[in-house]
């Protein structure tokens, strides 16, 4: 029997799929690095700030196709721990998006069983920041449908550094012997603990490199990249790299 386009309710209309994407095999987790609203903006003589405000509209966009499409988890870079070296206008900005994300669209999310979690160390953001995510959090918390995961203040070293200190403190404590520690259990202790690793990982504006973004945890996703900026990424891209993943043969090691 054909599956039905798209899956939830909504009162917006959804983008239709076109390329024949097989409903099957949709990754599970797909992560993005969006970049390229700096440029975006520049090269419309607008401050960069325009830019991560454009690019916010294309969060909206993509995660409503996503979780139309039936992807289970969708891992954003909205700011890692290297962007605090930006000029503070910016940081300002950048820490005020996810109130004014939340504060327009929150209600759509619960709507469509969105439940959204971050990665990164979010308690030393400003507490507005703060604020707005951990409502977020709690009242999309009982949520079943698609994981809208934030990285805010995300670095992957941090983040594996950091589970090693609490390895190390556990072994210290005689609670964990050295050999009980493997791949799963080092898994466990980091902030994507209980989620799936992304199956596919997207990167916009040409750029192609991982910028301290989920090291450990991209080990085996396929990459897809894009020279298009963030604020000029759609739907038919997104359904893009769906549809090119679809065709890649995922080996893991193996023949
Ligand atoms: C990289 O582009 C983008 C960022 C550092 C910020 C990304 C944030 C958003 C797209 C909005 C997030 C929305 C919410 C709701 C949190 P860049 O500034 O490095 O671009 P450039 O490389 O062209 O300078």
């Amino acid at each position: 029997m054909p599956i039905k386009f798209p899956f939830t309710k909504s009162k917006k209309e959804s983008i239709q799929p076109t390329l024949g994407l097989d409903y099957k095999q949709i990754p599970k987790h797909v992560a993005i690095i969006m970049d390229g609203n700096g440029r975006w903006a520049k090269n419309r003589g607008m401050p960069r700030i325009a830019g991560h405000k454009e690019g916010m509209s294309v969060v909206k966009k993509i995660v409503r196709y996503a979780s139309d499409l039936g992807v289970s988890v969708l891992t954003l870079y909205a700011f890692s721990t290297e962007n605090w070296k930006r000029p503070k206008n910016e940081v300002d900005f950048l820490m005020k998006l996810p109130v004014d994300f939340l504060s327009t669209y929150l209600p759509e999310l619960i709507e469509k069983n969105v439940r959204v979690q971050t990665i990164g160390e979010t308690s030393i953001l400003p507490a507005h920041t703060q604020k707005a995510i951990s409502e977020a959090v709690e009242r999309t918390s009982n949520n079943t449908g698609l994981i809208l995961n934030f990285a805010l203040n995300y670095g992957s070293r941090y983040e594996m550094v950091d589970a090693v200190k609490e390895i190390a403190g556990k072994v210290k404590e005689g609670k964990l012997l050295p050999e009980d520690i493997n791949e799963e259990m080092f898994t466990s202790h980091l902030y994507t603990s209980g989620l799936l690793e992304p199956d596919l990982l997207i990167r916009t504006s040409g750029e192609q490199r991982l910028s301290n973004f989920l090291l450990w945890q991209l080990a085996y996703a396929e990459f897809w990249f894009t020279e298009v900026y963030w604020p000029d990424f759609d739907e038919a891209l997104f359904e893009k790299a769906l549809y090119d993943y679809q065709n890649r043969k995922r080996r893991y090691g193996g023949i």
